[in-house]
Formats: C-alpha cells, sequence, structure tokens
C-alpha cells in the first residue's frame, strides 16, 4: 500500500516537472483511472487532448488513440506507456488494401473507425468513433458507396440504424466484444432476470439485439447511471465498472465472460501499469513518431469528425 502511494506521488511529481496530462481510457485499471486528470471513450480522449495546453500527454490507452492525439498536437510530446498497447480491430486493417481500395473507387466515402492505424486514417474522408457512427454517415450524401472500417459488427449495426443502401464494411472485429456469446448473455439474463442489458456496439448482432441499450463505453455508463433501472449487465470491457461505481454506488452491475480469455478484460488495455506510466514520464519512451506527411493526412477526417 505505502509502495503504491509513493509510485502514486512520483508519478504527481513529474507529471509537474514534466507539464504533462493523463488521460486514461475507461478499461484502463482502476489505480490508473483514478490519477488520470480525464478519463473517457475514444471520441473525448480525442477532445480532450485537443483542449490541452501543456507539454506533454501521457496517453494510457492503446496506441491508436495516443496517435490521434499526437495529430492534434504535432508539436507536442506523447508517450504511450506500453508500445505493445495495441488492438486487434488495428491489426485486421493494414494500409495496403485501403490505398488499393481508395485507387478504384475514387469516388467512395470511406468512414474510418478511430481504431485504426494513423496510416489508414490518412486514407480516411471522415473519421468516427462508436459514438458518432450513425451521425458521421448520416453526415455524408445518400447517393454516395461507404466504405466503413474496420469493425464488422459496428458497421452492421450503423447500417442497421441509417438503413443506408450502397455501405460497404471490412471484416474487422474486435477480440474483446465479438467473442461476448449470446449464449452467454442468455445465461446471464436467466441468472439475473431484473437486470437490462447495455452492450457497445463492437458485440455481435446476436447480442445487440437482446440490449436495452446500445452505445459508446461513456454513453453507457451515462445511460446505467441516469437510468432509473438499478440492475444491468454489461456487455463491455470491464474497466468500467470503475466509473458505473463511482457515478451509481447503489446500483448492481453483471459482466459476462467472452470466449477470448473467459473473462472482459482487453489484453491490449492491461498492458499499461502505474510503474509503465511513471518510467513513461521519466524516459518520455515509447514515444509516437509519425511521418508529417502522414500527419496531415490523417488531420483532416479527425477535424471532419470533431467538427460535426
Ligand atoms: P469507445 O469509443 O466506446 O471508447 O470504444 C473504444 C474501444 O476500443 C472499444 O473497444
Ligand atoms: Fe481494440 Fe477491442 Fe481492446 Fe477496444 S477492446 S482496444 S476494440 S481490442
Amino acid at each position: 500500500m505505502l509502495a503504491t502511494r509513493t509510485l502514486v506521488e512520483e508519478i504527481a511529481d513529474l507529471k509537474r516537472e514534466r507539464r504533462a496530462i493523463l488521460l486514461a481510457h475507461h478499461y484502463q485499471e482502476p489505480e490508473i483511472q483514478e490519477i488520470a486528470d480525464s478519463i473517457g471513450d475514444s471520441l473525448e480522449l480525442a477532445r480532450a487532448a485537443r483542449k490541452f495546453d501543456g507539454e506533454v500527454i501521457v496517453f494510457c490507452g492503446v496506441r491508436f488513440m495516443a496517435e490521434t492525439a499526437k495529430v492534434l498536437n504535432p508539436n507536442r510530446t506523447v508517450v504511450l506507456p506500453d508500445w505493445n498497447a495495441s488492438c486487434s480491430l488495428v491489426d485486421n486493417c493494414p494500409v495496403e488494401p485501403i490505398r488499393a481500395y481508395r485507387r478504384a473507387h475514387p469516388d467512395h466515402v470511406i468512414v474510418a473507425y478511430i481504431n485504426t492505424s494513423v496510416e489508414v486514417k490518412a486514407e480516411a474522408d471522415i473519421l468516427c468513433t462508436s459514438r458518432n457512427a450513425v451521425d458521421v454517415v448520416n453526415s455524408i450524401p445518400r447517393d454516395k458507396t461507404i466504405l466503413f472500417l474496420p469493425d464488422r459488427n459496428l458497421g452492421a449495426w450503423v447500417q442497421q440504424k441509417t438503413g443506408r443502401p450502397n455501405f460497404k464494411i471490412w471484416q474487422g472485429a474486435c477480440v474483446v466484444h465479438a467473442t461476448f456469446p449470446a449464449r452467454r448473455l442468455t445465461e446471464a439474463k436467466l441468472k439475473f432476470p431484473h437486470a437490462m442489458v447495455a452492450a457497445h456496439p463492437e458485440c455481435p448482432p446476436s447480442v445487440l439485439a437482446m440490449a436495452d441499450f446500445v452505445g459508446s463505453t461513456s454513453a453507457i455508463i451515462q445511460h446505467c447511471v441516469a437510468s432509473p433501472a438499478d440492475e444491468w449487465i454489461i456487455m463491455t470491457e470491464s474497466g468500467v465498472r470503475f466509473s458505473l461505481e463511482r457515478l451509481a454506488p447503489g446500483k448492481r452491475f453483471h459482466f459476462v465472460a467472452n470466449e477470448h480469455c473467459n473473462c472482459s478484460e482487453c489484453p491490449f488495455m492491461k498492458l499499461n501499469t502505474l510503474e509503465k506510466v511513471r518510467d513513461c514520464l521519466i524516459d518520455l519512451t515509447p514515444r509516437i513518431e509519425i511521418a508529417p506527411e502522414v500527419m496531415v493526412r490523417a488531420l483532416r477526417p479527425i477535424e471532419r469528425m470533431l467538427a460535426l
């Protein structure tokens, strides 16, 4: 306990010295969320990165989120506590086939989920997150053909919500959400018959069909806190428990294990630790470095999304 307190104090001192801000996604370990300047979903953290006026951003999340913060802050230092904090959606969507698609279909609109590499973002017309994907797609003229990438479940959900014709979906999947089986949700509903269900749109359609609410991580938290229902089955990564229990202490939240790890944890998000946060503030590594021309091209679709 004493050692942890000392580490937290050390991080606080380093943050002051470095003029650093610590941004944490909802899937981070509770001890990281406790010391964060801002906790949020991927859209909120992109907005927080844009408003920031210090010198260093410690991005406690995954690499594509830190890259987005860097594109928005080209002259500031952005560090990621663990360089291996990737994302299965990024890994499912290499840039070469996207460039080939762009060349073959110059008139199509490429909508890239924020869970893509910065190189893929540079090929996109507009970005989206799970929070604003429906609004982003609705902002595109209906006669346009859209390539939505890379999450197949989010894509199918957006297509259902918008009723878009000519909507092509890349077949990537999140290793955490796509492996939540509907069968396990059914079991949870039988075990907790009074509980409502909130799900992230990266879950399979069979899970989303059983949900009372579908939304981004922050949208799930806000909905469960504001709703009169006091018991919820939460179909997303279990890091959201931190904010759910802090903001709605009287309510009960149940999580369902997926088939990937028999848990509900993102293996990439959980690579970050307090020790690594301290170390990256000392060394300013691992540091996000992006080629200037990629940075300039990736900024356009990000700004388009943020302007909506
Ligand atoms: P949010 O946009 O809801 O934060 O989701 C990001 C993510 O990686 C979900 O798995
Ligand atoms: Fe990527 Fe899934 Fe982890 Fe989110 S939960 S960062 S989509 S692997």
